[in-house]
Parts: structure tokens; C-alpha cells; sequence
């Protein structure tokens, strides 16, 4: 009988991983050298279930799903949108709650309400171009920043940004607000469309687990 193959997982890294093993844990998924904090292993196996898990950088999450060097990703929406991979969207995780947005200073209100030509930095420009030009229909220069968006308007760089929105404090204590609402966001899992075929019944039975757990209904 053929040995059953590993299932590999690609985890953002950061807050969202770390929701991720809780909530796998609760479905009896552990990987305990996972945990240690100062390893410097890229690699986690679990021989049992016959699992592995590797972090890697948000944005290249839905790239190693889309190649099938990860069977399964749990990743942002955000990058999700902006990444624009091949891959199927299958489980939104309701954690890692927040909201996509336009921020600027108050002033800048006027300037999306008057479709004036502004500069938009931003982490997400498929993302923001995609707002802007096909559902506000407003022209504007989209500058690429990699982070420390808020910074943009303060220094002048931009007159908005188009940013992620959590609690809200980096935008309090650099002085600006929300100004408008792209989309809400939250945690999803991704898979490989060739995995999704080839690992159907491990890879459903997984979701129907962290479903139940989650508390997500049909
Ligand atoms: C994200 C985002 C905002 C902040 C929002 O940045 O880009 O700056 O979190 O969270 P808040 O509403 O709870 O303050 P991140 O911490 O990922 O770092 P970055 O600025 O380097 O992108």
C-alpha cells in the first residue's frame, strides 16, 4: 500500500501563524517544535499526521500554494487580493479581523470627494488601483511603499494611503483617520488546485474540522 504523503502548510508570519496553531491544536494538529521561539528552523514536521508547516513572508504565501510547493496556505485576504494567484480560496477562518481603508489626514477628505489627481501609497496597489479606478472612478498616481505606510502623508510624500486597519491606533497617534472603506478583511485558507484533487478527502475533512471548531456553518 502506498505510504500516505505529507500535507505541507505554508503560514504567514506573525499574529496571524500564531491564531493558526491555536486553532489547529483545538482539532488535535500540534507541532511543538513549532513553538520554540528561538529556533531558527524554517521547516516543521509532525510524522504522525504526516504534516509539515513552514513560515514564510505573507506575500509569498499564495506563491508557494500556487506552484504546489505548499498543499494548503492560511494567509490574509489582503494579500490574497493583491497576490492574485492561482489558487482556491476555500475557508474564511473569521480571525485576523480588520479593514482595508483609505486614511489620510482629515483635509484629504475633500480631495476623494472632489476626484481630485492625489498620490496614494500604499503596500497594495493591485488592490488600491482596483478602488480608485474601477469602482470610485477616479484617476491618482499609486506610489508602492513596503511599510510604514502612515508615514506617507505625514512627510508628504502622498496626500492618502490605502492600508490595512486593525485597532485603529497607528492611524490615532500619527494624527489621521479612516476616510473611506475599501473592504472588511480576515484570515483564509488557500489551497492548491491540484492538491485540492489529489488530497480531496484529507484536505475536506480538515475543513469540516475547523469548521466545527470556528463554529462555521454550512
Ligand atoms: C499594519 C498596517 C498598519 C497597522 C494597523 O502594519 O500596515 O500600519 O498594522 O494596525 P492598527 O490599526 O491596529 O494600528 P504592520 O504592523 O503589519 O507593519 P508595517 O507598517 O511594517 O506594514
Amino acid at each position: 500500500m502506498d505510504e500516505q504523503r505529507y500535507l505541507t502548510f505554508a503560514l504567514g508570519k506573525g499574529r496571524l501563524a500564531k491564531q493558526t496553531l491555536r486553532t489547529f491544536e483545538k482539532i488535535g494538529i500540534t507541532c511543538e517544535e513549532m513553538k520554540d521561539p528561538d529556533t531558527r528552523k524554517l521547516i516543521f514536521v509532525n510524522e504522525d499526521l504526516k504534516l509539515r508547516f513552514f513560515l514564510a513572508k505573507g506575500p509569498d504565501v499564495p506563491t508557494y500554494v500556487e506552484y504546489g510547493a505548499a498543499d494548503i496556505g492560511i494567509v490574509g485576504e489582503d494579500t490574497i487580493l493583491e497576490e492574485a494567484r492561482n489558487i482556491y480560496e476555500v475557508l474564511d477562518l473569521g480571525f485576523g479581523k480588520c479593514r482595508m481603508c483609505v486614511c489620510g489626514p482629515r483635509e484629504s477628505k475633500e480631495l476623494l470627494e472632489h476626484q481630485e489627481l492625489i498620490r496614494v501609497a500604499t503596500k497594495y496597489p493591485r488592490i488600491a488601483k482596483n478602488y480608485f479606478y474601477n469602482q470610485k472612478h477616479q484617476t491618482v498616481e499609486i506610489i508602492k511603499l513596503n511599510g510604514s505606510i502612515e508615514l506617507a502623508p505625514i512627510v508628504g510624500l502622498s496626500e492618502v494611503i490605502v492600508d490595512i486597519v486593525e485597532t485603529g491606533s497607528t492611524l490615532r497617534e500619527n494624527g489621521l483617520e479612516v476616510l473611506e472603506e475599501v473592504c472588511p478583511l480576515s484570515a483564509r485558507m488557500v489551497v492548491n488546485q491540484v492538491s485540492m484533487k489529489m488530497e480531496y478527502e484529507r484536505i475536506t475533512q480538515l475543513i469540516t474540522d475547523l469548521k466545527s471548531v470556528l463554529s462555521i456553518s454550512e
